[in-house]
């Protein structure tokens, strides 16, 4: 979506806002796949508000986006002007066991930065690509840790009342992959509680999970990370790859040979491909096994 108005362009920028015109956002991706929008991207969180107003007042479809590792964008030019949180400087502070961390800021250099002072629990996360925004929206797990258990504070903008709002972290519901924020919320930044923990312990379950990872996991090709989340009790991944499907394609899209929920862009996949090889494997699925796999993947798809 284009920003056409210089009137309305000009208001944008006058908040403090980066205009970026024409983006190609696969480049914002972990997957490589989308096609192009203008970005905006804020400087200060207070100038959220009045951005997101000026953009409904204008009728301008807005999306944000956080660090883009769990997305699959649509091709072409996309229905929406996208936001971005920019990276400010400190973005992450640290005062005892409280860890003050800017959504924008990446998952494991967090994770890295804590260490170093002492402080552990997320070692599980180490490896998740984004940000700390993204890991709080899906609730980010692995090895046994998930990001939720440490928040004590959450601010977030919420469109629906036009204000920024600090929430405690027992008002959020933090679930497998999911939480109770709305879909609209943007996080701004987090207040998380981690416990004490000697550097070199904790570098060495650092060190246990990323060779898990590196055994299990394409971490050198184009991925989302796991495209479905596992069903209760179950593997999506076992179940793919019992149905032979790795190296299964669509296109550029193909099932990872290493891990079978891995869905990886293996050259020039475009989104009609990831979508066309999620249906197809799915459909399988669903034939031999009575399981209708949901997504992990956020999907935007035009309306
Ligand atoms: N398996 C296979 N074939 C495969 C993949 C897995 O047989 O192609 C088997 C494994 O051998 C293992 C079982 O399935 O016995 C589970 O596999 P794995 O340990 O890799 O865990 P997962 O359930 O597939 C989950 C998360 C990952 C997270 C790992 C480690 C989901 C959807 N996936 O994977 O998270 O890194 O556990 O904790 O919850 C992500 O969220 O994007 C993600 C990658």
């Amino acid at each position: 979506m284009r920003i056409d108005d210089p009137k309305l362009a000009a208001a944008i920028v006058a908040l403090g806002v980066e205009h970026r015109p024409g983006v190609s956002l696969a480049e914002k991706t972990s997957l490589g796949i989308g096609g192009t929008s203008d970005l905006l991207v804020i400087q200060k969180h207070e100038a959220l508000p009045e951005l997101v107003q000026l953009l409904k007042q204008s009728r301008l479809p807005y999306r944000f986006m956080g660090g883009g590792s769990n997305l699959l964008l649509p091709d072409g030019e996309l229905p929406w002007v996208i936001l971005q949180l920019a990276r400010r400087e400190p973005d992450i502070r640290i005062e005892g066991n409280s860890v003050w961390a800017d959504c924008a800021a990446d998952l494991g250099r967090t994770v890295t930065t804590c260490a170093k002072q002492n402080l552990g629990g997320m070692e599980g996360l180490i490896g998740v690509p984004g940000t700390i925004g993204g890991a709080l929206r899906m609730n980010a797990g692995a090895y046994g840790t998930q990001i939720g258990t440490h928040v004590r504070e959450v601010q977030v903008f919420r469109p629906a009342s036009g204000r920024i709002e600090t929430l405690r972290g027992s008002e959020i519901n933090f679930e497998y992959r999911h939480t109770s924020f709305a879909p609209d919320d943007i996080m701004l930044s987090v207040r998380l509680e981690l416990p004490s923990k000697p550097y070199s312990e904790i570098l060495q379950g650092i060190r246990v999970c990323n060779e898990k990872r590196r055994a299990s996991q394409p971490l050198n090709q184009k991925s989302a990370g796991c495209i479905f989340k596992n069903p209760p009790g179950a593997s999506a991944g076992r179940m793919i790859d019992e149905l032979g499907l790795k190296g299964h394609s669509v296109g550029d899209a193909r099932v990872s040979d290493r891990h079978a929920n891995f869905f990886v862009n293996a050259g020039h996949a475009t989104a009609a491909d990831m979508l066309a090889l999620i249906a197809d494997v799915r459909n399988r699925v669903r034939e031999r096994y009575g399981v209708e796999l949901e997504e992990e993947v956020i999907v935007w798809k035009p309306s």
